[in-house]
């Protein structure tokens, strides 16, 4: 007999629309090289970078992951009756689909499709999710979002389309982007769908820079390790050291910045291109919009959802969305 293997469950459906993933090179440069330099927060999460984010989570200072958890323990009852039965529920950028276990018990969703770029966390979390809930449908779709071939497979599928998309990433979009990603959802999702959606609240200054600029300094790390992953990736030399993590609430912008601050003059190669830094010149690196909730109500409404429903914490800190045709 040779080497013993565990079948992949009989739950588990893997659709790898085989594009190759795009390399990060060109981003990167594009990024560097424009007027007011910047990086997009999707680079954050390469496997160090997704540790740190990790790592983060469990730390005081930054409220938003155990915050949202436990609005969604608490509402998962609730939650589920508003969304009924027979859902197909879909969340792109799965990651470790930690978040969409806190719902599943009270769901009981016909089937649960994670769509990511990166197959090889997606694949693995899938199947540990498919063993782990025998009565559900799994299906992993290696591919991006706003592929209209990702489209295809999941319009295909049966069950009400429902949309999961955790962890306030819309904070990451500029509005206009966000309002677009909401229409997106509104087409896909049809008129028997809904989505689900976690969504950052405007606070406190103090809340938002203690969360953004932590005592232990594992933001500084997730921020910085940006500069080391185009050293591992790019063969670029940032010296970690001559960078600062900087990181700061603009009230009327609604936004966390963040950005990375060269200490001095100098010039760092990437990609075999040469980049100058001025001193106190920045790397944009990420903004992290806060909303009030009837802005997102209404932002919801613009894209048009009609039934919106919101749960929040004591402090009204996060807010979890339920929008509905
Ligand atoms: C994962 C996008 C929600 O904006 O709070 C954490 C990422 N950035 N600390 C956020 C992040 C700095 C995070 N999101």
């Amino acid at each position: 007999m040779s080497t013993m293997q565990a079948r992949a469950p009989d739950n588990l459906h893997i659709i790898s629309l085989g594009q190759a993933q795009a390399g990060i090179r060109d981003e990167v440069l594009a990024g560097l090289q424009r007027q007011r330099k910047s990086l997009p927060p999707k680079l954050f999460y390469d496997a160090v970078g997704a540790g740190l984010f990790q790592e983060l989570c469990t730390i005081s200072a930054y409220y938003p992951t155990r915050t949202e958890t436990a609005i969604l323990k608490q509402q998962a009852g609730s939650i589920a009756r508003a969304l009924g039965e027979h859902t197909l529920v879909i969340e792109p950028g799965a990651g470790e689909m930690r978040k969409i276990r806190l719902l599943l018990a009270a769901l009981r969703p016909v089937g649960y499709t994670a769509i990511d770029v990166s197959a090889q966390q997606l694949v693995r979390e899938a199947e540990r999710l498919a063993r782990e809930y025998p009565w559900l449908a799994v299906t992993a779709v290696v591919g991006d979002f706003h592929d209209a071939r990702v489209r295809r497979v999941l319009t295909d599928a049966s069950g009400r389309p429902v949309l999961f998309f955790p962890g306030s990433t819309i904070g990451n979009f500029e509005p206009s982007e966000a309002l677009a990603f909401l229409r997106e959802a509104r087409a896909l999702t049809g008129d028997s769908g809904g989505c689900v959606i976690g969504v950052d609240l405007v606070k406190a200054r103090s809340v938002l820079d203690l969360a953004y600029d932590d005592p232990e300094g594992i933001t500084a790390r997730f921020n910085l390790n940006l500069l080391a992953r185009l050293n591992r990736e790019l063969g670029a030399n940032f010296d970690l050291a001559q960078f600062r993590h900087h990181a700061f609430y603009d009230e009327s912008l609604q936004r966390v910045e963040m950005h990375l601050v060269s200490r001095r003059a100098q010039e760092v190669q990437v990609a075999g291109v040469p980049i100058p830094f001025r001193g106190g010149e920045s790397i944009h690196t990420e903004n992290s919009y806060k909303y009030h909730p009837q802005q997102f109500e209404r932002m919801a409404r613009d894209a048009g959802f009609e039934r919106v429903r919101w749960w929040t914490d004591a402090q009204s800190w996060f807010a979890v969305f339920l929008l509905g045709a």
